[in-house]
């Protein structure tokens, strides 16, 4: 009998899951949001996440329902699983994912290394944080952000009024986050895969780039990360995925400081750009893992296939030509890079595809990626 898993969410995410899909023989279903998605390959139905009865029919034939995005709200996750729906990762794990200010309470029960943070619900005490923290810190909105929108720097509590005024204005009030804003020396992920039984594989932990808050490039494993902070990374990404009974892909967005502290910044409960280089780098990519850690079956090797794999984004992509001119060079110049791209219609900043190269030399991997990367900027 054929496993069927119903992926809500339209994007990159849910069209990667498609290949190993198809490589398992797994029958896999997507929910998007609009015709023409990345991942209308797949796509069965076409409707609203924030809709109970539209994501209850779509669930009604698979075995499993899982996500490309957070953004389901909590009443539709509750409605699937009082419907005897299987949700992988539940609501309960989710919610920490999808409000910021949710995960920060929960991960200082479970002890996690963090940020100073708090929750302020006016200008009066952002500024007493501001205060206390030096006179700059980290804003964000707790719900809905991604790639840098929703975290703003601010040195002054009324560069927060827009977002204190929409804060008013939601009938279900609430608060915004505010952080210190940490010196890390650099940013670091950590993934795991965890089933519904429990059993948790990691990957090693890597280390991620981002540009004006959207990751640009990731080097797996991290460099120079001696066996001290790969053993804290693993442990703080187990002790989460256990802590919050995550199932499916776990990823840890982590800060590692001067004085070699690894802090959360935030997490992710789905396959994660941080994990992108594992589709080519190891043995079994994060794609393949997340479905089998949603059906319950037994975990892959999660070992690297090289010593280095480096992953380069490419952002905002062709707009003059197609993209076959920048395949035929691309791939006439770097024969050993593997190119991805998502069926998007380029635009400035947004993630259209990715490259991958592994190899046993770090500079030379680099290179090779950067360099085919570039032929599809516009
Ligand atoms: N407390 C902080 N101190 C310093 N930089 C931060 C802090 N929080 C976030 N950042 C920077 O902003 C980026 C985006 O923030 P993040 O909370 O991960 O938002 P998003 O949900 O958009 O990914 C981070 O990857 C990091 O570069
Ligand atoms: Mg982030």
């Amino acid at each position: 009998m054929t496993l069927r898993v119903g992926v809500v969410g339209g994007g990159q995410l849910a069209r990667m899951m498609i290949a190993p899909a198809v490589e398992l023989g797994i029958e896999l279903r997507v929910l998007a949001e609009q015709p023409g998605m990345a991942a209308s390959l797949a796509a069965t139905a076409v409707g609203d996440y924030r809709d109970a009865e539209t994501v209850l029919a779509f669930a009604r034939d698979v075995d499993v329902v899982t996500f490309d995005h957070e953004h389901v709200p909590q009443p539709v996750l509750h409605a699937l699983e009082e419907a005897g729906v299987a949700v992988r990762p539940g609501a309960d794990a989710l919610r920490f994912a999808q409000d910021k200010l949710l995960m920060r309470a929960r991960l200082e029960e479970l002890g996690m290394p963090q940020p100073d943070w708090a929750a302020v619900a006016d200008a009066t005490e952002l500024q007493d944080f501001l205060d206390a923290h030096g006179g700059r810190a980290v804003v964000k909105t707790p719900r809905g952000g991604y790639d840098g929108k929703g975290v703003r720097v601010v040195s002054a509590a009324t560069e927060a009024d827009d977002w204190f005024t929409v804060l008013a204005e939601d009938a279900r009030g609430g608060a915004l986050l505010v952080e210190e804003l940490v010196e890390f020396t650099r940013e670091l992920a950590q993934q795991v895969a965890r089933r519904p039984s429990g059993d948790m594989r990691s990957y090693p932990v890597v280390e991620t780039v981002q540009r004006e808050g959207v990751c640009a490039e990731v080097i797996a494993p991290a460099p120079h990360a001696a066996e001290r902070l790969a053993d804290v990374a693993r442990g703080i990404g187990e002790a989460i995925a256990e802590g919050l009974g995550v199932t499916g892909m776990l990823a840890v967005e982590l800060f590692e400081t001067s004085d070699e502290r690894v802090l959360v910044n935030e997490l992710a409960m789905r396959p994660h750009n941080s994990g992108h280089w594992s589709q080519d780098g190891a043995v079994t990519g994060q794609f393949e893992q997340h479905l089998r850690a949603v059906l319950d079956l037994p975990l892959g090797d999660t070992t690297p296939r090289e010593a280095w794999s480096v992953m380069v984004n490419i952002l905002g992509g062709p707009v003059a030509g197609g993209l076959s001119d920048r395949f035929a060079a691309a791939m006439a110049e770097h024969p050993a890079a593997k190119i991805h791209t998502y069926g998007k219609d380029p635009r400035p900043g947004r993630k259209v595809g990715h490259v991958t190269v592994a190899g046993d030399e770090l500079d030379e991997t680099a290179y090779e990626a950067r360099a085919a990367a570039v032929h599809f900027d516009d």
